[in-house]
Parts: C-alpha cells; sequence; structure tokens
C-alpha cells in the first residue's frame, strides 16, 4: 500500500488508487462516454493556456481565500458531486466531507452517494452542500428536498445535463453495481484488494442510502436497478428548474452548462451560480473541453451569475487558470475520488494539500499574493479561443 504522505502529484494518488480500489469501481471514476475524447480533452485543453511569469514583485502574506455562492472558502475549490463515493472507500462520503470541512472548502453530496444525507450530516459540524438528480418520482425529489433542508445544506446544485445515461463502455464491461455482484469475476477484483474489502464489511453502508428504504418500494438491489433505470426524466425542462428553486426556497447552483443561450436561460432562474460542465466528459462525448468553453460564457453571463466550473482539474495550476479565465470556483471530482481510494480521509486531505500547494506556487511566480486580484492579465489563452 502507497502512503497517502509521498504522493507529489494528484497523478501519484491515482496510481495508488488503483492498487486499492477494486477494477470496476477505480473504472467507474477513470472513464469517460463512448471515445473518451471530451474526458481526455478537458484535462488537455489546460495545456494550452499559459501563465504570464512577473519577477520582482511582493509576495509575503499571500492568500487564495474567496467566496463561492457566498460561502467564505479557503481556496477556491470544492468537492463536486460524485456517484458511489463509498465504493472508492468504505464510508466515503463521510470522510471526504470531514476532509473539506477541515480544509474550509465545501463537500457537495451527491443523490446518488452511498452515505446518506443524514450519514453526512452526522460527522460534521458546518453545512455541506447537497446535488439533485430531478428524478420522475416528484414526491421523492421533495422529500430528498426535505431532508437536504433539515440537514442544514446551504447550497443546492441542480444537475440538469443528465436526463438519460450516456454509454460508458468500461461500466458495462466492468458489470458495475452497488452493492457489488458476487459473480467470479467481481469477487477476484474485491478478493485482490483486502483492505479495501475489510473496511467495506466493517461499515453498513454498501448501497445507495439517499433512495434505498426512502423511495417508494426499494428495498433491495433488483428492485433499486430497477427504480433507477424508470427515473430518468426525459421530459426535464426549465419549468422544473423554477419550482425546485421555489421549494427548495434557498441557494441555487445550475450545473451542466456548456451553451451561451443556456447560460442565459440559468441566469434567467436567478440562480446563484452557474457550474459549467461536461459531466467530467461522462455525458455527451465529443462537446468541448469545459476550459475551452468557459470564456464564451463569461462573456455571456458573467455580469449576471457568478460562474463556477469543473472538468478535468487534477492540479492547483488547472484550478488557476480556470479562475483567471474567469471561473469564482472550480470542482474537483476524480482528483479527490483518486485520494480516498488511495487512502481515505488522509488521502483526501493530501489532495486538497497538493492542490493548494501548486496554486499558491504558481500564483506567486506571477506575481500576486491575492487569489482576488488574479485574472485574464495573469495568462496568455489565445491558442484555446
Ligand atoms: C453520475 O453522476 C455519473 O456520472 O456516474
Amino acid at each position: 500500500m502507497g502512503n497517502v504522505a509521498s504522493a507529489l502529484t494528484i497523478w501519484d494518488l491515482k496510481n495508488m488508487a488503483r492498487r486499492r480500489v477494486p477494477k470496476m469501481f477505480f473504472d467507474y471514476a477513470d472513464s469517460g462516454a463512448l471515445t473518451e475524447q471530451t474526458y481526455g480533452q478537458n484535462n488537455s485543453d489546460f495545456t494550452r493556456i499559459y501563465f504570464r511569469q512577473k519577477i520582482a514583485r511582493p509576495l509575503s502574506g499571500r492568500s487564495l481565500k474567496t467566496t463561492m455562492a457566498g460561502q467564505e472558502v479557503s481556496m477556491p475549490l470544492a468537492l463536486a458531486p460524485t456517484g458511489m463515493t463509498g465504493m472508492q472507500h468504505a464510508d466515503g462520503e463521510m470522510l471526504a466531507a470531514r476532509a473539506a470541512e477541515k480544509f474550509g472548502v465545501p463537500f457537495v453530496l451527491s443523490t446518488m452517494s452511498i452515505c446518506s444525507i443524514e450519514d453526512v450530516k452526522s460527522v460534521t459540524d458546518k453545512p455541506f452542500w447537497f446535488q439533485l438528480y430531478v428524478k420522475r418520482d416528484k414526491d421523492f425529489v421533495k422529500s430528498l428536498l426535505d431532508r437536504a433542508r433539515n440537514a442544514g445544506c446551504s447550497v443546492l446544485v441542480l444537475t440538469m445535463d443528465l436526463q438519460l445515461l450516456a454509454q460508458r463502455h468500461k461500466d458495462l464491461r466492468n458489470g458495475l453495481s452497488a452493492p457489488p455482484k458476487f459473480t467470479p469475476k467481481h469477487v477476484w477484483q474485491m478478493a485482490t484488494r483486502p483492505g479495501w474489502c475489510w473496511n467495506l464489511l466493517k461499515t453498513p453502508r454498501r448501497s445507495f442510502g439517499n433512495i434505498v428504504g426512502h423511495a417508494k418500494g426499494v428495498d433491495n438491489l433488483s428492485s433499486l436497478v430497477h427504480w433507477t433505470a424508470e427515473q430518468f426524466d426525459p421530459e426535464l425542462s426549465w419549468d422544473d428548474v423554477a419550482w425546485i428553486r421555489d421549494y427548495w426556497g434557498g441557494k441555487i447552483i445550475i450545473k451542466g452548462i456548456l451553451d451561451e443561450e443556456d447560460a442565459r436561460m440559468a441566469a434567467d432562474t436567478g440562480a446563484d451560480a452557474i457550474v459549467v460542465s461536461n459531466h467530467g466528459g461522462r455525458q455527451l462525448d465529443g462537446a468541448p473541453s469545459s476550459i475551452r468553453v468557459l470564456p464564451k460564457i463569461v462573456a455571456a453571463v458573467g455580469d449576471r451569475v457568478e460562474i463556477h466550473m469543473d472538468g478535468g482539474i487534477m492540479s492547483g495550476q488547472d484550478a488557476l487558470k480556470a479562475r483567471m479565465l474567469g471561473a469564482r470556483g472550480v470542482y474537483i471530482g476524480r482528483a479527490f475520488l483518486y485520494g480516498l481510494g488511495a487512502g481515505g480521509e488522509a488521502g483526501v486531505r493530501r489532495c486538497l494539500e497538493i492542490i493548494r500547494s501548486e496554486m499558491d506556487v504558481s500564483m506567486a511566480l506571477c506575481g500576486e499574493r491575492d487569489v482576488e486580484n488574479t485574472g485574464l492579465h495573469n495568462i496568455y489563452h489565445n491558442g484555446l479561443l
């Protein structure tokens, strides 16, 4: 087992996670839709943006502090809502939420989490954020919103780009499910990861904690599979955004924006922020990378709504480039999942330390000491636009 303290980059954590997490769950994180073109370009397009180096500037007393959706954050970053996080490591959502809280950055709990809203509430002191998938069963959606409100969640992140599920070849080939099936292939994948198995045996949390026992008729694996398949909502519309916003009554962020017209519609709904996102390259393969469209979205609605982004952030440098291009903050998904798989809560902490240090040093070498003062003047980005 690798010691997460020895990891110098997120890629080191990824390699450690590969050795700790059964293949089907490691692959679930490390996959995009179809050809994975968008998944790959989310990452590689960052190399087309260059920092402007500046010398002989005062650099003491540096600060990465800012706000996201009005909440103070220690750096412009949140942990993204990711499905089945508790399958990268037992009780994964609880561990990641604690690491985020200690670091002073938001944790966003996915509807499709393993640990429930109440589980995460039980191990955190400060409010976390909740991500909603709009299911066809609107009574269930309302009950999720009630539960998130009762748990004190301070922000609702409404994901709009998963009206149906795109094909991810690895998941189909692996026969992914939670809890895992017990075919010889799955048993072998788990048996070769004994530390992971041992931790999972010690926790009762092995299926979708927000759904099983809460949605009507869902009490075992086969009813869950059936329910999930029939709950995608092909009729999801902007009218749904309006009633969800009203029913929630608190801060709301709309996630899944890649297009300027959609960005204007989202701004019109009075959202507190929007997330420029292609779902980590997991939905529409062939769509542009998030970083590539970010400047266009900023130009279209940046004066009306706060803009966040996700997709491809694997370093503090990536996060800083996005901030300089106009995102107030970014979300990391895979980067923290790799930390989690590599070493539980300590691994997520290590991930955040790595990103913070990379962001701090890169900002300083651009001649800046306060992230609030960074912007387009710190980069060359013509190659991307
Ligand atoms: C769910 O959000 C997924 O991308 O798997």
